[in-house]
C-alpha cells in the first residue's frame, strides 16, 4: 500500500521524505488555509520534495471552472494531480482532465455508488473520507471493503483507492488488509505508527544488558 502524506506543511513533508515513506501528498483547500501560505507557492515546494503525486483541490462549483483551475494547476509541476469533487459536475470535469491525460483525484466519496462513477470517469484515485463517516455514526471501513470488491469486480475500472480522512493508526491497518491502493496519512498519524511500548522497553533492555558484558 502506498503511503500520501495528507499535509500542507512543508517541513512535515520534508520530515516524512527523508523517513522515505512519502509517495505522495494530499492536500485540500482546509489544509492550504491552515498553512498559512500561497497555494502556488506551497505546492510548488511540495512538488520539488516528492517524488510522486500531489493532489492540488479546485474551488470553482461548475465544470468549465474546476477544468480551467485544473489546467493551470498542472502547469505547475508534472507531480500535480487535480482534486475535484463528488459531483456531477465535478465527475464532468474528471472525465475533461483526465481525457487528456491529466491526473484526477475525486474526493468527498461517501458512498460505493459514487466510487463507481468517479471510476466510469477516468478518476485515477477515489477519495472515500471514512473519519468523516465514523464521525456520524457509520463505519468507514464498509466503505472501504465495498469500492475495493467493487473495483476488483471490474478490472476495466483502474481507478485507486486512495483512503482519506484518517484518524489513527487502526485505520491505516484495516485499510491495508482490504487492500486500499493508498492511505493519504496526516503527519501525526504517521508518527504514532512506529510506536510501541515494548519496542522501547525491548531496546532499553538489550542496551543494558549489552552495556554490563562491556569491559
Ligand atoms: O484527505 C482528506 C482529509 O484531509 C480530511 O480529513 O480529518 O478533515 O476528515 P478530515
Amino acid at each position: 500500500m502506498k503511503i500520501f502524506i495528507d499535509s500542507a506543511d512543508v517541513d512535515e513533508i520534508r520530515e516524512a521524505v527523508s523517513l522515505g515513506l512519502a509517495d505522495g501528498v494530499t492536500t485540500n483547500p482546509t489544509l492550504i488555509a491552515r498553512s498559512g501560505r500561497n497555494f502556488k507557492e506551497v505546492i510548488g515546494e511540495i512538488s520539488a520534495l516528492v517524488d510522486g503525486p500531489v493532489s492540488a483541490e479546485v474551488t470553482g462549483l461548475t465544470a468549465d471552472e474546476m477544468v480551467e483551475e485544473g489546467l493551470e494547476y498542472a502547469k505547475w509541476s508534472e507531480n500535480v494531480i487535480i482534486k475535484v469533487p463528488l459531483t456531477r459536475e465535478g465527475l464532468k470535469a474528471c472525465k475533461r482532465l483526465s481525457s487528456q491525460g491529466i491526473g484526477v483525484n475525486v474526493t468527498l466519496c461517501f458512498s460505493a455508488n459514487q466510487a463507481l462513477l468517479a471510476a466510469k470517469a477516468g478518476a485515477t484515485y477515489i477519495s472515500p473520507f471514512i473519519g468523516r463517516l465514523d464521525d456520524v455514526g457509520q463505519d468507514g471501513m464498509d466503505l472501504i471493503a465495498e469500492i475495493v470488491e467493487i473495483y476488483s469486480n471490474y478490472p476495466e475500472l483502474k481507478t485507486q483507492v486512495l483512503v482519506a480522512s484518517v484518524r489513527h493508526p487502526r485505520h491505516v491497518t484495516d485499510a491495508a488488509m482490504l487492500g486500499a491502493d493508498v492511505a493519504t496519512i496526516p503527519f501525526g498519524v504517521l508518527d504514532k505508527m512506529f510506536n510501541h511500548p515494548l519496542t522501547d522497553s525491548g531496546l532499553e533492555k538489550f542496551l543494558k544488558d549489552w552495556e554490563s558484558v562491556q569491559g
